[in-house]
């Protein structure tokens, strides 16, 4: 079965008291809208249309990163969730099959209830996603007999007798795109809130003896976002379901609350993950890693057996074979480090190679940047690299080379070399001692007077 998405983020979300548009707001480190956008990409689309409003640039650059091939259109007036929907008609202009309508502040929707309500269009014209409301507050509410929809009717337009409905609407709406359309042409504005609503469509459908169904789902996951407040509370039965899901995927988390997953963090099982570590976006951890306490990860991939931290911070384009050991207090950027590479203390390595056994003393720095440029480090396999040396980049050290601590190394060095790149030491005899005694004498003299 043909289906296509659209993605409704044209409002202002002025209640986040925010100047990011409220779709590109965070949750496990992620924008908003591209949540519900993966959910529904599980579909396998055949066209995605984004109608985006306020701050629409960003919107757009945004859900274009995700998906290149997704088609953003602009609602220039918010005139109602039908006339946004309305938006798409051209790009889904002879597009066969389905249409499943999001909204882009829905985050948690799973694609397995948008696979349900594909399989209802069997029996129904339309399909609705609908929930039982704790409290169904400003909803709008569904009126049905069983799995049947009579119609949708908005809070501000509903009679006491309505608004004692618990059953409530989603948002999410599934039709042919034939039907689809040609109900939303039907709709007006003739309403308490003087929008068109996309709701209506529901009403519209049965009095033209069409069908129209209902799916049910969890409340949580229809959870939409409005506040900051929402947004983290959200957060929070987002991490918790990550944890979980961690746990029941045989990772093993010391502190589990004291965690934190991106939406795409993917961890093996019996890797070991102790307290207080935070996962950003693009992390992969293989299995039987450990990450120790107080680590910080995004973008970065430690394969099995690595140990990173305690006090570690890996960026984006950290790539950490086996074995290798990242230790405290060191930062890796867009580093390759070989198997069993060791920079155990007090390092930064950028924009580097480091081959496999190579063994990084504490204080190791690559210098990459020169103010304009970043440059790269190679440093061989096994090579030795002193403490507290400054490799200055472009520079590359050969395999089973040594430098000698304190080194700032400007120039390449060979395999098997040894290079020293610091001031001679000069020694003076009882120098020390008596340069000490003229201090201290010179001191009490000044006490005295
Ligand atoms: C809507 C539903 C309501 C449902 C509720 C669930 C309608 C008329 N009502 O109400 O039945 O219970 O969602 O959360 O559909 N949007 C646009 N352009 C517009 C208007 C809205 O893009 O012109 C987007 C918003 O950014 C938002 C979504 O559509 O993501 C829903 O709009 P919102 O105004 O929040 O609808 P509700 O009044 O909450
Ligand atoms: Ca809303």
């Amino acid at each position: 079965m043909t289906v296509s998405l659209v993605i409704l983020a044209a409002g202002q979300g002025s209640r986040m008291q925010s100047d990011l548009p409220k779709v590109l707001h965070p949750l496990g480190a992620v924008p908003l809208v591209l949540h519900a956008l993966r959910a529904g990409q599980m579909l396998m689309p055949e066209r995605v249309v984004v109608v985006v409003g306020h701050g629409g640039d960003a919107v757009a650059k945004v859900v274009t990163e995700e998906n290149p091939d997704a088609v953003v259109v602009q609602q220039a007036a918010q005139l109602g969730t039908a006339h946004a929907v309305d938006q798409a008609r051209a790009a889904l202009d002879g597009v066969a099959g389905d249409v499943v309508v999001l909204y882009g502040d829905t985050p948690f929707i799973r694609s397995e209830t948008l696979e349900a309500m594909l399989a209802a269009r069997a029996t129904h014209d339309v399909v609705v996603l609908g929930f039982h409301a704790a409290d169904p507050g400003r909803y709008g509410r569904l009126v049905a007999t069983g799995d049947r929809l009579e119609r949708i009717v908005e809070f501000k337009d509903a009679t006491e007798a309505e608004r004692a409905i618990t059953l409530c609407n989603s948002g999410v709406i599934c039709a042919s795109r034939e039907a689809l359309f040609a109900l939303i042409a039907d709709v007006g504005n003739a309403n308490a809130a003087g929008e068109y609503y996309l709701t209506d469509i529901v009403g519209l459908a049965r009095a033209r003896g069409l069908s129209a169904g209902l799916v049910t789902c969890a409340e949580a996951e229809t959870l939409g976002i409005n506040t900051r407040h929402e947004l983290a509370q959200a957060e929070a039965a987002f991490q918790a379901r990550m944890r979980r899901e961690a746990l029941e995927n045989g990772v093993t988390l010391c502190a589990p609350e004291t965690v934190y997953f991106a939406q795409d963090t993917v961890i093996g099982r019996d890797a070991v993950v102790d307290q207080f570590v935070v996962f950003g976006p693009g992390v992969t951890v293989e299995s039987g890693a450990h990450i120790r306490a107080f680590s910080h990860l995004e973008g970065a991939h430690v394969s099995r057996g690595a140990v990173v931290g305690p006090y570690a911070r890996l960026r984006t384009g950290a790539e950490l074979a086996e074995d290798v050991r990242v230790g405290n207090f060191v930062e890796i950027k867009n580093a390759e480090l070989g198997e069993g590479a060791k920079v155990n203390h007090l390092s930064y390595v950028g924009d580097a190679t480091v081959g496999a056994r190579a063994n990084l003393g504490a204080g190791t720095v690559t210098c990459n940047y020169d103010g304009v440029f970043k440059h790269h480090t190679d440093i061989g396999e096994g090579a030795f690299i002193g403490s507290s040396t400054m490799l200055v980049a472009p520079v590359r050290i050969g395999a089973a080379a040594v430098t000698g601590s304190g080194s700032v190394i400007t120039s390449d060095v060979p395999e098997g070399a040894l290079a020293l790149g610091r001031a001679k030491q000069e020694t003076k005899p009882a120098l020390g001692k008596r340069l000490m005694d003229r201090l201290r004498a010179m001191k009490a003299e000044k006490t005295k007077g």
